[in-house]
């Protein structure tokens, strides 16, 4: 969507797969969905260099409103849980240089049963703006799939017409996948990331079945990313309870590779020193951030491993090495720069960034690298060019 956001992908929080549609703030008030939760990990995001490190939006999910209308037909925080409305925590989180993110549902109801936007968009896109919001993350539950394009352009028309900056995030392919083929190209004209696939859960198989969607589909979800549009693999659960550290590497490592918006959906108040020393590493956040904006995708598969590469600026490429083999020790896997690969011809210089920094020195082309690859880990490596400069000092 060219509304001049998201050149990047988004980076940010989201309370959805940590904290879902907890209401009892009675009896769980440190979890529960309220404007206490979102001031907090504010408060953390800017205490804790998460805001340094990139991380820029402070999201709510489904959950957040009233269970009806107010008399003029607007939507309205639930009263008990955010005393002091939306408008007061956008300017808290605006107070603190971040963004806020709010949620909502093209349909007659979100998928926790709220309010939902059909027949009502225009209002909502409204209040969203006198509110401040920055981002809006629309849902497709309960609605005719046929109406899915529709209202999906409809929501993106009246966020332009109130003339605030409002990024904007879709599930527009996720719910037209079970019935057709999505256009991508009218999707990436209409939002500024689109989820493509399942929910993502804190666990190893749901971010593999990810991967294997996201693979398999590449030729038709990679050519739609770059700057204004992304592909959404949904939110980083690293820093849970479902990834071991190996596993929350690949998951950071292949959504580096894929141009993914990065996503937390964590506890920043709580969170292992590993776990944010990975979130927060500034290589990796530098290769999904490439100012070339190309999607990677996965460049063979066989055996124990896949690989996955993506084209970075200055001729400079990313590949990332995933053992799916889940029993045994390290897999070795042996890797050689293609003959293809021009740039680097005779040789490029190889950073090695996971499973921990390593400057590999250069690495003549078709010469083989033996990397070991821990089950369900990943190593992420950078080729580079070797400047001219230094060629022709050479010659
Ligand atoms: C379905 C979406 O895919 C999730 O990310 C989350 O927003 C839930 N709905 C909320 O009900």
């Amino acid at each position: 969507l060219d509304n001049g956001l998201a050149l990047k992908p988004t980076m940010g929080w989201l309370h959805w797969e940590r904290f879902m549609c907890n209401t009892d703030c009675q009896s769980d008030p440190e979890n529960c969905i309220s404007e206490k939760l979102f001031m907090q990990m504010a408060d953390a995001m800017v205490k804790e260099g998460w805001r340094d490190a990139g991380y820029e939006y402070v999201c709510i999910d489904d959950c957040w409103s009233s269970h009806k209308r107010d008399a003029q037909g607007r939507l309205e925080a639930d009263p008990t849980r955010f005393p002091s409305g939306i408008k007061n925590l956008a300017n808290y989180v605006h107070s603190k240089g971040l963004k806020l993110g709010i949620y909502a549902d093209l349909g007659s109801k979100t998928c926790g049963g709220y309010p939902g936007s059909l027949g009502y968009h225009e209002i909502d896109a409204k209040t969203f703006a006198e509110w401040d919001v920055d981002l809006l993350k629309y849902d497709g539950c309960y609605l005719d799939w046929k109406l899915l394009g529709e209202g999906y352009k409809n929501m993106s028309k009246a966020l332009n017409e109130t003339g605030k900056s409002i990024l904007y995030s879709c599930e527009w392919p996720l719910y037209e996948w079970p019935f057709q083929q999505p256009d991508y190209t009218a999707i990436r004209e209409t939002c500024n990331h689109w989820r493509n696939y399942a929910d993502v859960y804190d666990s190893w198989s749901s971010v593999k079945s990810i991967l294997d969607w996201s693979a398999k589909y590449q030729q038709i979800i990679v050519p739609s990313a770059g700057p204004g549009g992304w592909n959404d693999p949904d939110m980083l659960v690293i820093g849970n309870f479902g990834l071991s550290h190996g596993q929350q590497e690949s998951q950071m490592a292949l959504w580096a590779i894929m141009a993914a918006p990065l996503i937390m959906s964590n506890d920043l108040r709580d969170i292992c020193p590993r776990s944010k020393a990975l979130l927060q590493n500034k290589y990796i956040i530098a290769i999904n951030q490439d100012p070339l904006g190309k999607q990677g995708f996965q460049t063979s598969k066989g055996g124990d491993f896949e690989v996955w590469e993506r084209p970075l600026s200055g001729n400079r490429l990313a590949i990332a090495v995933l053992n799916v083999r889940e029993i045994g020790g390290p897999g070795r896997f042996m890797l050689a720069l293609a003959p293809g690969w021009t740039h680097c011809n005779p040789d490029c210089n190889v950073t090695m960034i996971l499973p921990k920094y390593q400057e590999l020195g250069s690495v003549p082309l078709q010469t083989n690298m033996t990397l070991p690859v821990n089950p369900s880990g990943t190593v992420l490596l950078t080729v580079t060019p070797r400047s001219k400069l230094e060629w022709k000092s050479f010659l």
